[in-house]
């Protein structure tokens, strides 16, 4: 079965063709256009802009990647959701579009679903059940994955995400949006003492809260001044703590809960190379997808669609789009 994957849930846009065999795939062809040059100016993704820069490149990427085979597509995967409302809408009806252009299904996937099953696209070795963190600009949640289509929430952040907070705390420290990897960068760099850790957040709860947290650092960054040079790598060494540590606590919390030992971490976040040690040391048992399928990505959303229909389970074929979408609600059955 050869499945084009549709993504344009934020600020990327992406196409990619898998082809399902059996118990094997293969990426046959995908390409990424992100926008963070169109938004750096405005300091975040501005919804409108985004829809409309989805809208002039879901074309050159279906060129790209599916006009050479359009012909043996078998079917459409498009995100429905969660993500901003004119950007689902745009990949939605271009799917819709397409499915009927070519006469195939169109399938409507959850983008939290595609993150959960992502760390399987390239590492055969890794079996359920696991625990996804899924860590980004926009989601931050823990679930324990039995299978395709059992995912069980452990923990979900109550505001933020903590890809905002690197953002956000970047931003006060002078950097460009979005400043998360020079955050790190500059946290990295430092090789001095370590600083006074930032508050704990949420302590006890399984949920995540980078709210306060963020508050917390914006005093802590407001009370050093003017830094530079050691003091500044080392103001952001304890802003990369503090955010790695909440996510690290909450991972290790799923871990005693559930007795799972095996970890998969997803979403832009997912380079900071600190909370890849800081994993590595909970279990020797973890699993990164490439670079590319850890962000936004369409074959972790076509890879989601073809386990689904593998195992026989439904999928929507209503492309109504869903802004907020719990992915524990959207499993296993018709929406
Ligand atoms: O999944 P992603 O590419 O897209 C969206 O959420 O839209 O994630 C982007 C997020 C941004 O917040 C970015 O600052 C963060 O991932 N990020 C990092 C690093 N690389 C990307 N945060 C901390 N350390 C990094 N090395
Ligand atoms: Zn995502």
């Amino acid at each position: 079965m050869l499945l084009l994957g549709i993504e344009s849930s934020c600020d990327e846009t992406a196409l990619c063709l898998l082809e399902m065999k059996d118990d094997s795939w293969r990426i046959v062809s995908e390409a990424i256009s992100s926008q963070t040059e169109v938004h750096v100016e405005y300091g975040g993704v501005v919804p409108e802009l985004a829809a409309r820069e989805h809208l002039a490149h879901l074309p050159l990427l279906y060129e790209e990647v599916a006009a050479p085979h359009e012909e043996e597509i078998d079917a459409l995967a498009v995100t429905v959701g969660p993500g901003l409302k004119g950007c689902l809408l745009t990949g939605a009806l271009y799917a819709q579009g397409l499915s009927k252009g070519l006469d195939i299904p169109v399938y409507g996937v959850n983008h939290i679903e595609g993150h959960l099953l992502a760390p399987l696209l390239e590492n055969p070795s890794l079996s359920f059940p696991y625990l996804a963190l899924v860590v980004s600009g926009g989601h931050t949640e823990i679930h324990l994955v039995e299978g395709v289509g059992e995912y069980t929430l452990f923990s979900r952040t109550i505001d933020d995400a903590a890809g905002e907070a690197f953002d956000k705390s970047a931003h006060l420290l002078g950097f460009p949006y979005p400043g998360g990897p020079q955050l790190a960068a500059l946290a990295d760099s430092y090789t001095g003492e370590a600083g006074e850790p930032l508050p704990t957040v949420m302590k006890g709860k399984p949920g995540f809260s980078f709210s306060g947290l963020k508050t917390a650092i914006a005093l802590r960054i407001q009370a050093a001044g003017e830094v530079s040079g050691e003091e500044r790598q080392k103001l952001a060494a304890v802003i990369q703590d503090g955010i790695v540590q909440s996510l690290i606590a909450k991972l290790e919390k799923a871990m005693e809960a559930t007795g799972c030992r095996t970890l998969t971490v997803t979403g832009g976040v997912a380079a900071n190379r600190s909370l890849r040690e800081r994993v590595a040391e909970l279990s020797s048992d973890h699993f990164f997808p490439d670079m590319k399928h850890c962000m936004d990505n369409a074959a972790m959303i076509a890879f989601c669609a073809a386990k689904r229909l593998q195992v026989g389970q439904t999928l929507t074929q209503d492309l109504g789009v869903h802004p907020r979408w719990p992915v524990e609600t959207s499993v296993g059955k018709k929406i």
